[in-house]
């Protein structure tokens, strides 16, 4: 039977994550590998109808974790699992780790609702818990990431957020991480475009050598 890979990539807004995704998918490509490039929230066609209201329309927190989450389940049932069924290689711009990071903590959402709609958005067919087995986690200063957002286009409603949220996000991620060391691996998105892409190029790497070990 073939199996997936899923690797999500993650970060505070103006980490710069967007063209290494492109270069992780290259490589895979280059091995033969089937690869389906993704984003959250989005990725189906009502899950990106979803996007568009989350982004821009003011709303309860609540709400908020609920239409993340409600994208998400989309996103899993129509792209996620018969991608990694037929044993593709899954690379998804943010994922879960985004609404424990910016809805528990940018808003302060209670963490525990999110761990149980986690659950009980996140279990496959199979009884386990879906997560990425690896996650590239491009963590930035929010004062330089700040710095790269301002010369970008028009912000969107979590772009325009003050620094002490994204320090706030950035503390959900770190949480995250020391939750579930195994699967992240923190780049230091503070160095040139080279140095993190070679860094980002070692983790998937690693985890490959890993996952034949
Ligand atoms: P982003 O992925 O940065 O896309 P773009 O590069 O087009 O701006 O934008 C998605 C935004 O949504 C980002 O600010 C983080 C936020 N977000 C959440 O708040 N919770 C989530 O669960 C996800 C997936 C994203």
């Amino acid at each position: 039977m073939t199996r997936g890979t899923f690797i999500s990539f993650e970060g505070i807004d103006g980490a710069g994550k967007s063209t290494h995704i492109e270069r992780v998918a290259a490589l895979f490509r280059q091995a033969g590998r089937a690869v389906v490039l993704t984003r959250e929230p989005g990725g189906t066609a009502l899950s990106e109808k979803l996007r568009e209201l989350v982004l821009h329309e003011p709303m309860d927190a609540l709400t908020e974790a609920l239409l993340m989450f409600a994208a998400r389940r989309e996103h899993l049932v129509q792209v996620i699992e018969p991608a990694l069924a037929r044993g593709d290689v899954v690379l998804c711009d943010r994922f879960t780790d985004a609404t424990f990071a910016y809805q528990g903590g940018g808003r302060g959402f209670d963490w525990q609702v999110l761990l149980q709609l986690e659950r009980m958005v996140q279990t496959s067919p199979d009884g386990l818990l879906r997560q990425p087995e690896l996650t590239v986690w491009f963590d930035l200063d929010p004062q330089i990431a700040a710095e790269r957002l301002a010369s970008a286009r028009v912000p969107d409603k979590f772009e325009s957020q003050p620094t002490a949220f994204f320090a706030a996000v950035r503390a959900g991620y770190a949480r995250r991480q020391t939750d579930m060391p195994e699967r992240f691996a923190r780049i230091d998105a503070a160095q040139t475009r080279e140095a993190v892409g070679a860094d980002v190029a070692r983790a998937v790497q690693a985890f490959l050598e890993r996952g034949r070990a």
